[in-house]
C-alpha cells in the first residue's frame, strides 16, 4: 500500500478491488453491531479550502466509528501557502495527527501536502480528481451490479474533477466509460491518455461524444454533476447557456437500459444538471452513493493507518 491517497490511478486494479472488498466488509460490520476501534487514539486533520458537507462529515464519522478523531481546519484557519509554506504544514502536523485528509483547489497543493509529510496524506477534492467519491462511486455500482466489468458507465455534463477520477476507475476496473460533454468543456487531454492506458489493460473502451442520447444509448449508469465547479462561480451564467442540452431529465434516462441508475457526486442543482423527477425517480441512487462515501472513505483510512 502507498504512504498517501491521491489518485485512483495511483493504485492497481488488485489494491482498487481489496479497498472496496473492505469497504463492504466494515459496511456490513457497521450495520451488524459496529466497526472494531481500530483508530483508538488516531486523528486526522482536515484541511478544506472549499465548503463541504459530505466529505468533511463522512470522514468524521467513519474516524469516529472506528473509535478515532477528526479535527476540521477552515478555510481560513491555516491560510494553506499563505499564511505558511505547505511543506511547513505538512511537517508541523506530521508531529501532531496521524493522517491529513486535504481539500485544495490546485491539485500540486496536495502532491506537496504528501510529499513533505511523513503521514498519510488523502486529497479530499481538488481541481483535478475527486478519488474519494469515486471510490464510493465504484462501490455503489458494485452493490447494485455485481461487478463493474463490462459496464456501460456514461458521464453527462462538465469533463471535470469528478468525471476524471470516474474514467480512471472505470477503466481500471474494466467498465467501459462515454463522456458526453459541451464544445469547451472537454475532459483534460492528460486525464484521457492515462484513461486509455488503463483501458488497453483491463480491456475496456473509451468514448468521447457531444451527444448525450448517443451517449446513454446501453448505459448501465448514466452520471452527472455541478456544470459550474467550485472555484469558476465567475463562469456561472456562461455555462448555463451552454449545458441545458446536458441536463439528466426523463427524456434522456428513458433513452438508457431499462435497468440504468443515476448517479450525482452531489451538491446537485435541481432543475439544472438534474431534474426533481430524475433526482427522486426510481432510477437514483444518489442518496445511497452519498452514504457510501462514509464506507468507502473506512476502507481506504483503515489501509492507510491501521
Ligand atoms: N460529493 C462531495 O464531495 O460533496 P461535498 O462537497 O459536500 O463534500
Ligand atoms: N465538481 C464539483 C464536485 C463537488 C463535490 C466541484 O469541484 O465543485
Amino acid at each position: 500500500m502507498k504512504k498517501d491517497f491521491l489518485a485512483v490511478s495511483d493504485y492497481s486494479p488488485k489494491e482498487l478491488q481489496e479497498m472496496l472488498d473492505l469497504a463492504i466488509d466494515l459496511k456490513t460490520e457497521h450495520f451488524s453491531g459496529g466497526n472494531k476501534p481500530l483508530f483508538k487514539g488516531k486523528v486526522l486533520a482536515m484541511i478544506f479550502q472549499k465548503p463541504s458537507l459530505r466529505t468533511r462529515m463522512s470522514f468524521d464519522m467513519a474516524m469516529r466509528h472506528l473509535d478515532g478523531d477528526a479535527l476540521y481546519l477552515s478555510p481560513a484557519e491555516i491560510g494553506l501557502g499563505q499564511r505558511e509554506s505547505i511543506a511547513d504544514i505538512a511537517r508541523v502536523l506530521s508531529g501532531y495527527v496521524d493522517a491529513i485528509m486535504a481539500r485544495v483547489f490546485d491539485h500540486a497543493h496536495v502532491v506537496e501536502l504528501a510529499k513533505w509529510s511523513s503521514i498519510p496524506v488523502i486529497n479530499g477534492l481538488s481541481d483535478y480528481n475527486h478519488p474519494c467519491q469515486a471510490m464510493a462511486d465504484a462501490l455503489t455500482i458494485i452493490e447494485k451490479f455485481g461487478s463493474m466489468k463490462g459496464l456501460n458507465v456514461t458521464f453527462v455534463g462538465d469533463g471535470n474533477n469528478v468525471a476524471v477520477s470516474l474514467l480512471h476507475i472505470c477503466t481500471k476496473l474494466g467498465a467501459n466509460f462515454t463522456l458526453a460533454c459541451p464544445e469547451g468543456y472537454d475532459m483534460l487531454p492528460s486525464a484521457i491518455e492515462i484513461g486509455k492506458k488503463f483501458a488497453a489493460e483491463s480491456g475496456s473502451k473509451i468514448s468521447f461524444t457531444r451527444d448525450p442520447y448517443a451517449a446513454v444509448e446501453k448505459a448501465h449508469v448514466i452520471y452527472t454533476d455541478t456544470w459550474t465547479s467550485m472555484g469558476q462561480e465567475a463562469e456561472t451564467e456562461k455555462r448555463k447557456a451552454v449545458f441545458p442540452p446536458y441536463q439528466v431529465n426523463q427524456k434522456l434516462v428513458d433513452e438508457a437500459d431499462k435497468d440504468v441508475i443515476v448517479m450525482h457526486c452531489l451538491p446537485a442543482h435541481r432543475g439544472q444538471e438534474l431534474t426533481d423527477e430524475v433526482a427522486d425517480g426510481p432510477h437514483s441512487v444518489i442518496f445511497p452513493q452519498a452514504h457510501n462515501r462514509l464506507h468507502a472513505q473506512k476502507a481506504i483510512l483503515v489501509k492507510l493507518l491501521a
